[in-house]
């Protein structure tokens, strides 16, 4: 399996990011992003489209969690923009994830690579306990909900890279990490909690790194994004 950066595209608007991927124009390969919520609510489908055509492969983060049926209905109109990945939480049941699944599969049985959110990388073991009532500790989460998605049959989790390695042993090699949380040894850490760098992160293994404001809010991205990709991939 080959191990591939994401980087994170948190902007407020097109603007914003046609402007920073537009740095990005001489790298021999198009970096593989992630559109999250801010951007596709503030321009919606059309980014999606743009992107793609402009030849980046593209996660649509939208971590979707609703009733079974919603979901279904919500994820055969996300396939239909030609996306490469797309998430759900976890939290929201075997049976929705089997339901998304379902609506995500276009009629010549393809699909983008479906995901299930386990524990956001910003949830603390406390709150995990004081706010969501969930006890034990995270890595029991984390294995448990990546388990409920693989008898769903999604193809993988959103996790911190401190648990990638547990996840493996509980799914099996095949089964896809995507793990946000990632800092540059000497860098900010900002509002993340469970993190490590892209090294550890290959190490423990990650199959995929999402990268958000280490590349994005860097003085000079396209190094960062380099330094990712060489400490990872
Ligand atoms: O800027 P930073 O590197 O923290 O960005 C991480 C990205 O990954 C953000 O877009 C965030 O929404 C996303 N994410 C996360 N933790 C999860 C799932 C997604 O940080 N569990």
């Amino acid at each position: 399996m080959k191990r591939e950066v994401i980087i994170a595209c948190d902007f407020a608007s097109a603007e914003q990011t046609y402007a920073f991927l537009d740095k990005f124009a001489n790298e021999e390969k198009k970096p593989f992003v992630k559109i999250g919520m801010e951007l596709f609510y503030a321009e919606g489908p059309e980014i999606v489209r743009a992107i793609k055509k402009r030849g980046h492969k593209i996660f649509l983060d939208l971590k979707l969690h609703d009733i079974p049926n919603t979901v279904k209905k919500a994820m055969a109109v996300l396939s239909r923009l030609d996306v490469d990945m797309v998430n759900l939480h976890a939290a929201g049941t075997k049976e929705m994830m089997v339901a998304a699944l379902e609506g995500l599969t276009r009629a010549d049985g393809s699909r983008p690579i479906l995901l299930a959110v386990t524990q956001l990388t910003s949830t603390s073991e406390e709150r995990m306990h004081t706010d969501l009532l969930i006890p034990g500790t995270v890595g029991d989460c984390v294995c448990h909900y990546a388990r409920c998605a693989q008898e769903a049959g999604l193809d993988g989790v959103v996790c911190s890279p401190l648990e990638a390695g547990m996840v493996k042993e509980a799914c099996g090699k095949a089964f896809y990490c995507v793990t946000p949380g990632i800092r540059f040894a000497d860098g900010a850490v900002g509002d993340q909690v469970r993190i490590t760098t892209p090294a550890r992160a290959k190490e423990i293994g990650s199959d995929y790194i999402v990268v958000g404001r280490p590349i994005t809010a860097a003085d000079d991205p396209v190094a960062a994004y380099r330094r990712c990709c060489a400490e990872f991939e």
